[in-house]
């Protein structure tokens, strides 16, 4: 099978089915997304969090998002390889347009995904002339953290439900294929799904999205602490990879491993050379 486009994704949702998406930002976490047939591979910034113990997804550049959109692809071979433009990485058209170029020439991925509404429009409308596909953020923008403060749920009030509504409509307007929808009252992410013709991709937004996207370290419970509210953790691996290392240390404490089965066994004439062998 060749790797998905954005044009599967949409046509996917032409046919009226819900995909997913999950980020992975390594092999080991892009062969469990891609084996277990989740459609797109989203190395979100967020891994500044969840794979580089940052605070916050502003501390990640280019260069590290590079080296991990670089790792992704290598290790997947049908997903849809969404990268996450980085903060700053995007603040006019010709910086998007090179960085967003080095995504999808240097380091293979198949599309783009950056954060904001109608003031980002231009920008976008300048990457998809271009040829380069991007998918839309709005609602919580992580990126805004510096400004915004803590994470809220967005579009609560009236006017703000319309701004957003009026971003989705200038993205879609600007060419964008598809756009996250992040933290906001599901009514409103239903609303916005059906007065636009591009997916959107909820995350925090109920089940009236086109899509779903989650963290990855959220959805498999790899991280201490409580997942956010709208993760729902679908297995506990840190407990298990816990309890594994546990077995291990108490095993090799009491001398039962290596055993036999995993130990190089010396023949004969080693034998009996070592046996002769002076203190
Ligand atoms: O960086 C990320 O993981 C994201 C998702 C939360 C959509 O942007």
């Amino acid at each position: 099978m060749s790797r998905r486009t954005i044009a599967d994704l949409r046509a996917l949702h032409a046919a009226g089915r819900r995909f997913t998406v999950a980020t992975a930002w390594d092999r080991p976490t892009s062969e469990v997304v891609e084996a277990a047939g989740i459609d797109a591979i989203l190395v979100g910034d967020s891994l500044a969090q969840v794979a580089l113990g940052h605070e916050s997804t502003v501390r990640v550049g280019m260069s590290e998002m590079l080296h991990h959109v670089a790792a992704v692809v290598r290790s997947s071979h049908e997903a849809l390889v969404i990268a996450d433009m980085p903060f700053l990485s995007y603040p006019d058209a010709p910086t998007a347009a090179e960085n967003a170029g080095r995504f999808l020439r240097d380091a293979g991925a198949g599309a783009v995904k950056l954060e904001g509404g109608a003031a980002m429009a231009p920008i976008v409308a300048t990457l998809t002339r271009s040829g380069v596909p991007v998918i839309g953020h709005i609602g919580l923008t992580p990126q805004s953290a510096l400004v915004d403060g803590k994470p809220r749920a967005r579009g609560k009030q009236v006017d703000a439900a319309l701004q957003l509504l009026d971003d989705a409509r200038a993205l879609e307007a600007a060419g964008a294929s598809a756009i996250v929808i992040e933290l906001v009252p599901a009514e409103l992410a239903s609303a916005i799904t059906a007065r636009i013709g591009i997916p959107t991709i909820g995350i925090g937004a109920g089940a009236g999205c086109s899509a779903q996207v989650q963290v990855l370290a959220d959805l498999l419970g790899l991280l201490a602490g409580t997942p956010p509210r709208h993760a729902t953790p679908y297995a506990t691996l840190r407990d298990s990879a816990i309890t594994a290392l546990q077995t291990w240390r108490s095993d090799v404490e009491a001398g039962r491993t290596p055993g036999a089965a995993q130990q190089v066994v010396a023949d004969d004439a080693l034998r009996a050379a070592l046996d002769v062998l002076p203190r």
